[in-house]
């Protein structure tokens, strides 16, 4: 299903990662955010790739059926991605977002996921340049930079992939591309001004967010935060 996806006049849109939600509680957790978000973010980790397990597409399945309106952002952490999107594109998010560390046929597998009618993304590590995305950034709907090493919630974020999204941006403008530029890793409430003013659009918060005591409060005080920030 095509679920439309825009800024909607927004400066940034927010993604709360589920990693960092309470595992016996999903719906608890998503009720929490109190419909203050705009995606949901799904970090599927193959303890291959990263360091970590997580989910399969079944979390996926079972958010679509509970929540058919919610955007879903998957980011997998599989290697490789071409064995395992098949199972994902049929839970039907509206983003898949791949590692183009994860395999030597990154065009292959995005031109897959969009003949399949779902949104592509590429993800770059905080170790792989821009560059090596340029032959496919036409063919995706998002780039996802990652500020931390991927494979766990709570990391510090690395303050030198900023320059990537600096880049991202006039590469965009510059072909004349509409792709989304969404940044993952150790964002909360003291970055994610300077996060947004690099050009980000859509951040991704875990810790931030349902580490607190009211995580929909938290996001909205993160959206008051960006947006007096940038009147400033
Ligand atoms: C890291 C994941 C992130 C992570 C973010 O591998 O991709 O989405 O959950 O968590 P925080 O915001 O806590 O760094
Ligand atoms: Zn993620």
């Amino acid at each position: 299903m095509a679920r439309q996806i825009s800024l909607d006049g927004r400066t940034f849109l927010v993604a709360p990662s589920l990693l960092s939600a309470d595992q016996l509680n999903m719906a608890e957790s998503i009720a929490s955010l109190g419909k203050k978000h705009d995606w949901l973010h799904v970090d599927v980790m193959d303890g291959h790739f990263v360091p970590n397990l997580s989910y399969g597409s079944s979390l996926v399945r079972a958010l679509r059926k509970r929540y058919p309106e919610e955007i879903l952002d998957v980011h997998l952490m599989v290697q490789p991605p071409e064995d395992f999107i098949e199972p994902f594109i049929d839970s039907d998010p509206d983003f898949l977002t791949v590692h183009a560390e994860a395999t030597p046929h990154i065009h292959r597998v995005l031109g897959r996921i969009k003949e399949r009618g779902i949104r592509p993304g590429v993800v770059l590590n905080p170790g792989t340049p821009v560059e090596s995305i340029l032959p496919v950034i036409h063919m995706v709907d998002m780039v996802l930079v990652m500020s931390v090493n991927p494979g766990f919630g709570g990391q510090s974020f690395l303050p030198e992939v900023t320059s990537k999204v600096v880049d991202l941006c006039r590469v965009r403008a510059a072909r004349g591309l509409s792709f989304l530029v969404e940044m993952d890793g150790g964002i909360g409430p003291s970055n994610v001004l300077d996060v947004v003013r690099c050009g980000v659009d859509v951040v991704v918060m875990g810790s931030a967010v349902f580490g607190t005591e009211d995580p929909g409060r938290t996001v909205e005080d993160i959206r008051k935060k960006v947006v007096e920030g940038s009147l400033k």
